[in-house]
């Protein structure tokens, strides 16, 4: 039996504006150790190994941020704080409950266009 994949992905925007910039970051002085406290209790519950945590830059919807992105199934979760992220875990992670309340709206996070349909949208196809 070969090495297992991850269970899950939490990708987590660690984008972080300097003061004054316009656009909206996910990383404030009140929201920069979230994502330690994610891998923290990852640790804690004994799961990190399946999974795993990842920092990314920004996802696209700095208006909502803080921003978290679970695969597979493209859920995005806005607004995230430490309470949300203990949810998430529980609910989402282990019990496989997506939490609903925490989820971008749909009028934020229609359909994807696959790639293709793009190119003939564009005429490159
Ligand atoms: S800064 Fe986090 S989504 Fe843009």
């Amino acid at each position: 039996m070969g090495q297992p994949q991850p269970a899950f992905y939490i990708f987590k925007c660690q984008q972080s504006s300097p003061p004054g910039m316009p656009k909206p970051s996910c990383v404030r002085p009140d929201t920069r150790d979230h994502f330690q406290y994610l891998a923290q209790k990852l640790m804690e519950k004994g799961i990190i190994a399946t999974v795993q945590p990842i920092q990314t830059s920004c996802l696209g919807r700095c208006n909502l941020g803080p921003i978290l992105l679970v695969e597979p199934g493209h859920y995005m979760y806005v607004a995230v704080d430490k309470p949300a992220i203990d949810r998430i875990i529980e609910e989402h992670i282990i019990n496989g409950n997506p939490v609903e309340e925490l989820l971008i709206r749909e009028e934020f996070w229609d359909k994807p266009i696959q790639p293709l349909d793009m190119m003939k949208q564009m005429g490159r196809a």
